[in-house]
C-alpha cells in the first residue's frame, strides 16, 4: 500500500474516483498526487453531494489528505480556483510550480482544428496545451499570480512522504485504451494515460511504487470517436442498464461488454499488482448493495474469478452500488 498508482483499465470512466476517494476515508490517505488535465471527470459522492472533479485529488474527502498535483499536469487555472472553493481544500491543495496551463485559446484550438475534429475531444484544449508545452512556449503554474499560494514542489514532497513511510496515491487519469502510446491511435488522448506515465508526471520513481491498482468496470464505456470492440446499439444499452452520461461533458457514453483480450493487455503494460472492479450490479442487479464476497450470487463469483484467472491478478475491491461504501474490499 505505502504507494499505490491507480490508473483506468480501458476508455476511462471505470468509477477510478469512487475508488480513490473510497481508499482515501478507509485507508487515512496521507499524500495523493493527481497527474492529467481538466478533460478528465472523477465522480465522487460525499455526505449526500455529487461531486465531479476536474482537478482536486478524489482524495478530498479525507480532510488529513494532503492534495497535489504534479508537474506532468496542465493547470486550468478557473477550473481550479472555483474546485478548491467548492471543496474547500485551499489550505491543503498544492499545484507544482512547474505544471503547465491551459488557456481559453486551447480550448478554441480543440474546437476549431480540422486534424482534432473527428476525434470527438472533450473541448478542454488539453493537447493544444500540451502541443504548446512541447514547442516550449507554455506558461507555468510558476508564472500565474492567482497560483502563487498554491505553488509547490511536488515531486520533492510526495518522495519525501514516501521515505517518511506515509500512504500514497498517485491518481491516474482517463483510460489505459486512450494512450496516446497503447491507446487506439489517433483515437486518444494527447498522453500516455498507463501506470508508468502516472509516476512520471508526478516525479516518483518507478523502483518507489508498491502497487499498481487497475480499475476495471464490469462492462467498457467509451465517448467520442474510434473503435470499441463489441459494441452494443444505445437501445441495447439500455435495456441492460449499462447506459450512462459522461460526468465530464454530459456526452453519452458508447458501451460493450467486458473484454477479456483487452483487460489482460491492460494489467501487462501497466504492471499491475490488484484489480478493482466496478459497477457488479450493472451486470448482476442481485448484488447491489453488497457488502462482503459470501454474499454474492453464484454466477456474479465465477464472473470475478473468470476476470482474476484471465488478467492474472487478484480482484481486490468491487464496486455494488454509487455510494462509496458500497464496495466489498477483500484486501487483507
Ligand atoms: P481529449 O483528451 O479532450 O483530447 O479527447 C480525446 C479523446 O479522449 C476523446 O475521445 C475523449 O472523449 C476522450 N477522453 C478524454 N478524457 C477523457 C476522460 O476523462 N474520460 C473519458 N474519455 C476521455
Ligand atoms: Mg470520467
Amino acid at each position: 500500500m505505502p504507494c499505490t498508482v491507480i490508473a483506468g483499465a480501458f476508455w476511462g470512466d471505470e468509477g477510478k474516483g469512487k475508488i480513490i476517494s473510497y481508499l482515501a476515508l478507509k485507508d487515512k490517505i496521507d499524500v495523493c498526487v493527481r497527474t492529467g488535465s481538466v478533460n478528465a471527470a472523477h465522480t465522487v459522492w460525499f455526505e449526500g453531494k455529487r461531486y465531479a472533479l476536474h482537478m482536486v485529488p478524489a482524495t478530498f474527502v479525507y480532510e488529513g489528505c494532503r492534495l497535489l498535483i504534479g508537474a506532468g499536469s496542465n493547470i486550468h487555472v478557473g477550473r481550479f480556483l472555483e474546485e478548491v472553493k467548492e471543496t474547500n481544500v485551499g489550505n491543503r491543495i498544492g499545484v507544482d510550480y512547474q505544471a503547465s496551463i491551459i488557456e481559453e485559446k486551447h480550448s478554441q484550438q480543440d474546437k476549431t482544428s480540422s486534424h482534432l475534429r473527428g476525434i470527438g475531444t472533450t473541448g478542454w484544449g488539453v493537447g493544444p496545451a500540451i502541443e504548446e508545452r512541447v514547442r516550449r512556449t507554455a506558461k507555468l503554474a510558476r508564472d500565474i499570480p492567482e497560483l502563487q499560494l498554491y505553488l509547490a514542489d511536488v515531486a520533492k514532497e510526495v518522495n519525501e512522504a514516501i521515505d517518511a513511510g506515509k500512504k500514497v496515491i498517485l491518481e491516474g487519469t482517463q483510460g489505459f485504451m486512450l494512450s496516446l502510446f497503447f491507446g487506439t491511435y489517433p483515437y486518444v488522448t494527447g498522453r500516455d494515460t498507463s501506470a508508468s506515465a502516472i509516476c512520471s508526471e508526478a516525479g516518483v520513481g518507478p523502483t518507489r511504487v508498491d502497487d499498481v491498482l487497475l480499475v476495471y468496470k464490469a462492462f467498457m464505456t467509451r465517448v467520442g470517436a474510434g473503435p470499441l470492440p463489441g459494441e452494443i446499439s444505445k437501445d441495447e444499452a439500455v435495456k441492460r442498464g449499462w447506459f450512462e452520461i459522461a460526468a465530464g461533458t454530459g456526452r453519452e457514453r458508447r458501451s460493450a461488454p467486458f473484454n477479456f483480450e483487452i483487460a489482460k493487455r491492460a494489467a501487462v503494460i501497466n504492471g499491475a499488482t490488484q484489480a478493482a472492479l466496478t459497477k457488479l450490479d450493472a451486470l448482476y442487479p442481485n448484488c447491489k448493495g453488497k457488502r462482503s464476497y459470501d454474499e454474492l450470487p453464484q454466477e456474479a463469483k465465477e464472473f470475478i474469478k473468470e476476470v482474476e484467472n484471465q488478467i492474472g491478478i487478484p480482484v481486490v475491491l468491487i464496486g455494488t452500488g454509487p455510494d462509496a461504501l458500497d464496495i466489498i474490499d477483500r484486501r487483507t
